[in-house]
């Protein structure tokens, strides 16, 4: 096995792993001076081993003079689990190869110190297994992804306050997909109130999804038998109003991603506070002519001014369409 196919083993091993956050997913590979394959180890989650450590583990003698191969820089620091650069040390690790540079300052710089105890370090492409993740390290806060599913003229529910449902059964599924991929998903008071709805995932294709923490932003009480409160995952009231410090507070709950689910008003005080990162919009080929839009005023009052997203991908889903898009300015 060569390096280039070591690392594509180590992105796949890093995959394996379901939810990590706060973590990232990383997977190594230990390969002795002729190549074979000597140790192979992933991330499972916080407060496990590192993919480094658990290589080494499965290596055991064999790491003396072999060649680890990792989708990140390892980390020098100790967290809930010792620096990994030191496990190499000890190991007797030979030469090191990186897929990516770890973003966060505060793990970064194992590069370094393996450079510096005499280990051979070297850089080889991996593919971007934790794009949102390095993302919200970098902003350092959570990445917020905002689903909508409206109408042809923007509209998320009827006057009546009928909401269900707007879009159909293929849309709903890519939405239950959209929650397993994010730490949390998040509605305010308003939209448990109107709609009781339930937020976990649940999907054809996995019995047992990992599920997302489920936040209600608002000061209102939620009512006890709301279906939001049942045990299929966690869930967790915010009495707040400003996205940031919401934001924060997930932060120190290890959600590095969040999936903004609505309604109007909480979309809107994200939108003012330019704390959107991606939009997924589902429009539905429907027109209801009255009723709440997408999103509540929130701030431009001339065409200028207008928050710009780019469009990445636009699909037929089922009779819907879906559109992908990022921040056009100011994100990383
Ligand atoms: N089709 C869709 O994609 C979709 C998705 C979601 C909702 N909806 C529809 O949206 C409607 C509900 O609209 P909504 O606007 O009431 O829902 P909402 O935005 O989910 O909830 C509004 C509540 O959020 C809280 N909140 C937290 N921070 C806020 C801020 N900065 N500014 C304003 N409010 C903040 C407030 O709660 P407190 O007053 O308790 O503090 C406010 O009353 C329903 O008809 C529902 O069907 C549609």
């Amino acid at each position: 096995v060569d390096e280039q196919q070591a690392m594509a083993r180590a992105a796949e091993l890093a995959l394996l792993a379901g939810r990590t956050s706060p973590n990232p997913r990383v997977g190594c590979v230990l390969l002795a001076p002729d190549g074979a394959v000597v140790g192979e180890g992933w991330h499972r989650g916080a407060g496990q081993p590192h993919a480094e450590v658990e290589a080494l583990h499965a290596a055991g003698d064999r790491a003396r003079g072999a060649t680890a191969v990792v989708t990140l820089e390892p980390c020098s620091h100790t967290g809930r689990t010792g620096p990994c650069t030191e496990a190499l040390l000890a190991a007797g690790v030979a030469r090191v190869v990186i897929g990516r540079r770890d973003p966060n300052p505060l793990a970064a710089g194992g590069a370094g110190r393996l450079a510096q105890a005499g280990v051979e370090v070297a850089e080889l492409p991996a593919p971007d297994l934790n794009p949102r993740w390095e993302r919200a390290v970098a902003l350092g806060r959570p990445v917020v992804v905002w689903k909508a599913a409206a109408t042809l003229d923007g509209r998320v529910a009827a006057a009546d306050g009928t909401a269900r449902w707007i879009t159909g059964p293929h849309a709903r599924r890519e939405v239950h997909r959209l929650r397993a991929q994010v730490d949390a998903v998040l509605v305010g008071t308003g939209t448990v109130l109107a709609d009781d709805p339930h937020l976990a995932v649940r999907l054809p294709e996995d019995p047992a999804p990992s599920q997302p923490l489920r936040v209600v932003v608002g000061a209102r009480p939620i009512p006890p038998d709301a279906r939001i409160l049942d045990d299929a995952a966690p869930t967790l009231q915010i009495p707040e109003h400003d996205p940031a410090t919401v934001l924060a507070r997930l932060w120190d709950a290890g959600v590095r991603s969040v999936l903004l689910e609505g309604g109007p008003r909480i979309a809107a005080a994200f939108l003012a506070a330019d704390l959107v990162d991606e939009i997924v919009w589902f429009a539905a080929p429907a027109l209801l002519g009255a009723g709440p839009g997408a999103v509540a005023p929130f701030g431009p009052a001339t065409i200028a001014d207008a928050r710009r997203f780019a469009v990445t991908t636009a699909a037929v889903v089922g009779a819907d369409v879906r559109i992908d898009l990022v921040r056009a300015s100011g994100g990383v």
